[in-house]
C-alpha cells in the first residue's frame, strides 16, 4: 500500500494526462501531492529541476510532462520534440536518481516501436526495425526515456517503470487545429461543420486505417495502479486492446455531435501506418483493464469540449 500522504510530484500536471492523474490521485486521498507548471519551473532547465526537485523533496516522480503533437507539429518542428523532450525527462530522471527517489513512473508513446512491427504491438519490438519518419524526433526522445529508466532499474535496482500509452483522448485535450490529434480534431471539425448549416467536412486520407484510444481517465487509472505496485518489468503498453477504422471513428464522432452533412475523404493526404494496436496482455495479466468504452468516452470530451469552448489550448511550437 502507497502511503497516501507520500509526497508525489507530478510533472506535466496543467496537461490532458498530467491532471487526469493529479484527479484520480485526489479522489482516491492522495493528500500531498505536488505540480509547477512551465512557467514556473522550466523542465528543459537542468539547474531549475534540480533546485525544485531539492527544495520540494518529493518520494514519488510522475513524468506527465512532454512537448505533444500530431504530424503536422512533428514534422515542422523536429528539432523542438527531439530536444526539449530529452531535455525535460533527462532533467527529471536524472534528478529523481540522484535524489533517490523511491519511484519513477515515465510516460511515453506507441510511437517507440517500429513502422513495420508486427500487430498487435507488444513491448519486445522495440528497437527492432525503423521508426516512423514522421515521428522519428518524438519517438527517439521517448526510446532514450525507457532505456534511461531502464538502465537505472538494472543498475541500481530502483523502481523505475515506463508505461508507453496508445492514442489518448479526452477532458483538457487539445483542439487546437494545426497540433491536435484526430481524434479531437474531429469533434472540432464536426462541431464546426454542425453550427455552419450541417457543411461537409473534410477529413485527411482515405479512412481505412485502423487506430487505438484509450479515454484519459483511463490511462490516470493504469499510472496509480503503476504507482501503488510494484511492477516486475521496465516496459508497459496501455491501451484497450480493441481498434476501429478512422472512417467508424468519424461516423461515431458525427453522431454524438450531432452533424447530419456529408463527410469527405481527402485521399491525396497521407494515411501513415496501416494498423496501429497496442497488445496489452502484459498490463492484463497484472490486473490493470481500460473501464470507458470509446462512445462515453468521446461524448464525456465532447460534453468538455462544449463547456470549455471559449479558452482551447494554443500550442506555440517556435
Ligand atoms: N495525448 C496523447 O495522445 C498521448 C499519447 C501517448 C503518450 N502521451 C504522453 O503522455 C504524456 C502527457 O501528454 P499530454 O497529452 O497530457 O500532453 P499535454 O496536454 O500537452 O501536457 C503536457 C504538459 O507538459 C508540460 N510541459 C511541456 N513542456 C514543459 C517544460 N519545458 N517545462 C515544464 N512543463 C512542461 C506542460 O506544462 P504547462 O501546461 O504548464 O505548460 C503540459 O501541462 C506525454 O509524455 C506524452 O508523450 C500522450
Amino acid at each position: 500500500m502507497t502511503n497516501k500522504a507520500a509526497k508525489i510530484y507530478i510533472a506535466g500536471h496543467n496537461g490532458m494526462v498530467g491532471s487526469a492523474i493529479w484527479r484520480n490521485l485526489e479522489a482516491k486521498g492522495y493528500s500531498n501531492l505536488v505540480g509547477a507548471s512551465s512557467k514556473e519551473v522550466d523542465l528543459c532547465n537542468q539547474q531549475a529541476v534540480n533546485d525544485f526537485i531539492a527544495t520540494t523533496k518529493p518520494e514519488i516522480i510522475i513524468d506527465a510532462a512532454a512537448k505533444v503533437g500530431g504530424i503536422l507539429a512533428n514534422n515542422d518542428f523536429p528539432y523542438q520534440f527531439l530536444m526539449e523532450n530529452m531535455q525535460i525527462q533527462n532533467n527529471l530522471i536524472d534528478a529523481a536518481h540522484r535524489t533517490n527517489v523511491s519511484k519513477f513512473i515515465f510516460l511515453g508513446s506507441s510511437c517507440i516501436y517500429p513502422k513495420l512491427a508486427p500487430q498487435p504491438l507488444k513491448e519486445d519490438y522495440l528497437l527492432t526495425d525503423s521508426l516512423e519518419p514522421t515521428n522519428e524526433w518524438y519517438a527517439l526522445a521517448k526510446i532514450s526515456g525507457v532505456k534511461l529508466c531502464q538502465a537505472i532499474r538494472n543498475q541500481f535496482q530502483k523502481d523505475f517503470v515506463s508505461l508507453m500509452p496508445t492514442n489518448l483522448y479526452g477532458t483538457h485535450d487539445n483542439f487546437d487545429l494545426k497540433s491536435s490529434h484526430v481524434l479531437p480534431a474531429m469533434i472540432r471539425k464536426f462541431h464546426e461543420a454542425k453550427h455552419n448549416q450541417n457543411a461537409a467536412v473534410v477529413l485527411w486520407g482515405s479512412g481505412t486505417p485502423m487506430r487505438e484510444f484509450l479515454f484519459v481517465d483511463d490511462m490516470a487509472a493504469a499510472v496509480v495502479f503503476a504507482l501503488e505496485n510494484k511492477l516486475p518489468d521496465y516496459l508497459y503498453n496501455v491501451g484497450t486492446g480493441e481498434d476501429l477504422t478512422i472512417k467508424d471513428l468519424a461516423t461515431t464522432i458525427q453522431k454524438i455531435v450531432g452533424h447530419t452533412g456529408e463527410i469527405v475523404w481527402d485521399d491525396s493526404k497521407p494515411d501513415g501506418t496501416p494498423r496501429k494496436l497496442m497488445d496489452v496482455s502484459k498490463m492484463h495479466a497484472l490486473g490493470w483493464k481500460h473501464q470507458v468504452q470509446l462512445e462515453e468516452g468521446i461524448q464525456k470530451t465532447y460534453n468538455w469540449f462544449l463547456e470549455n469552448i471559449d479558452n482551447f489550448k494554443q500550442i506555440d511550437y517556435k
